[in-house]
């Protein structure tokens, strides 16, 4: 297993146990705890991505090339996995913001029903990472 591999899978586990968590912290009204965990999940969603587009880029030399029949399936997990990216991400600019616009209003208001959404999303795709990391 690569490097990057045994990283991101590691990474796949403590998301998952953080991101659950997290969701009960929220449900229970400890929201202050939800809000620093959700940010720090956010920041570390993008240090991998970006760390993921480095790996693709300049190669990773422990690497095995997954075959082509798998290209696919790791493009739609790929894309899926960038909904919570965004989306947790303008959920967290729009709590932050000190003065809002209809948009982060919007969100604001309906934080509960994205954010349901874009947990379940979040879970399936380290769910994938895992299912990719050991099955494929
Ligand atoms: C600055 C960041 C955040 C703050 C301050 C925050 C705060 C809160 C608060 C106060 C609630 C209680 C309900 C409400 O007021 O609407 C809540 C609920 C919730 N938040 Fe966040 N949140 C943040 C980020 C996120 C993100 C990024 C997600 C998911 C991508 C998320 C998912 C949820 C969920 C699923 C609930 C509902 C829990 C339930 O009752 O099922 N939150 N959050």
């Amino acid at each position: 297993m690569s490097l990057f591999l045994a990283i991101s899978t590691i990474w796949a586990v403590a998301a998952i146990v953080l991101l659950v968590f997290s969701w009960r912290l929220a449900r229970t009204g400890k929201t202050h705890v939800h809000k620093t965990l959700m940010i720090l999940l956010a920041l570390g969603a993008w240090v991998f991505f970006a760390s993921y587009l480095f790996t693709q880029r300049y190669g990773d030399p422990a690497a095995v090339p997954f075959p082509k029949e798998h290209v696919i399936w790791m493009a739609v997990h790929g894309t899926i996995g960038l909904i919570p990216l965004v989306g947790a991400t303008c959920l967290i600019v729009s709590r932050v913001r000190s003065k809002g616009n209809y948009r982060s209003t919007h969100l604001n208001r309906n934080h509960k029903h994205y954010g349901r959404v874009l947990v379940v999303i979040w879970l399936f795709t380290h769910l994938g990472g895992i299912f990719n990391a050991v099955f494929l």
